[in-house]
């Protein structure tokens, strides 16, 4: 059963799931010398980034950055730079304030005109990391936002990547289970670039992070909701019982 941790506001809750975060870095790298960290995209994430990579605030300087791997868990079809970027997000509130090697930091290169070869250059680091570390998982830590129709990264509802955990042929690749696809997002009218739910499931741990009332419904349906994943593609990670933590405010937790 996933955990669920309740904070005041939105402040709280980014320190909340800045110690949270921390810690588990910190035992990934007793653990196995290092850190595999797939961040969320969006807005709610950036306070928690931010945190982590304050020096007045007590998670920056316990976090052994020379061992932490960032990666993501999806990204809009758009270059680094540009306003709606992940990565640039990231880049602006933790990358850019921590001392962490540039080779550590594992974007999706999203700037390639096509997203369907973002995916596949991205499928190749994934799989690269993960055999150049010897891992039996690919990340020690995923973090997750959710939409307010329950979409984590770029699974939305109704997407192919939701029909029975296994093949996905959007590249015209024969059928094989993908770890990175490029997903069309009807409701944006964007191409994106996600991890599959598989990869998401290969994960040590999952930290959701939500925040305010539109997310309420979405939130109960993800927790409490009979089973229907193509309507709420969070219920996939009913999958992973208690690797998964949420963190939510007292806003986004109000139809439990
Ligand atoms: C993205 C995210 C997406 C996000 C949710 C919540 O690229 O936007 O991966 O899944 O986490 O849409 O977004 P907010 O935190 O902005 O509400």
């Amino acid at each position: 059963m996933a955990q669920l941790t309740v904070a005041d506001d939105e402040v709280q809750l980014a320190r909340l799931a800045a110690e949270r975060v921390t810690e588990l870095i910190v035992q990934a790298v007793d653990t196995r010398g290092h850190a595999f960290v797939a961040l969320a995209g969006g807005n709610t994430p950036r306070r928690l980034y931010l945190n982590l990579a304050d020096p007045q605030q007590p998670w920056r300087d316990r976090i052994p950055w020379s061992q932490v791997h960032l990666f993501w868990g999806d990204e809009r079809h758009v270059p680094p730079d540009h306003r709606d970027s992940n990565y640039g997000m990231a880049k602006a509130s933790i990358i850019d304030n921590v001392p962490i090697p540039a080779d550590h930091v594992h974007r999706i290169h999203a700037e390639l005109p096509d997203a369907r070869e973002a995916a596949l250059a991205y499928e190749r680091t994934l799989a690269s990391a993960v055999s150049g570390f010897s891992r039996t998982t690919q990340f020690d830590l995923m973090l997750l936002g959710l939409g307010e129709d329950a979409h984590i990264a770029s699974i939305f509802p109704g997407s192919e990547l939701l029909a029975d955990a296994g093949p996905t042929a959007d590249v015209g690749r024969p059928l094989t289970r993908r770890r990175v696809a490029a997903v069309w997002a009807p409701p944006l009218g964007v191409w994106r670039i996600t991890l599959t739910p598989e990869v998401i499931l290969d994960s040590e741990r999952i930290l959701v992070l939500v925040a305010g009332s539109k997310k309420a419904t979405a939130v109960r349906a993800a927790l409490e909701e009979p089973l229907d994943v193509r309507t709420w593609p969070a219920q996939l990670l009913r999958v992973a019982g208690d690797r998964v933590e949420w963190f939510g405010d007292r806003a986004a937790a109000a139809r439990l």
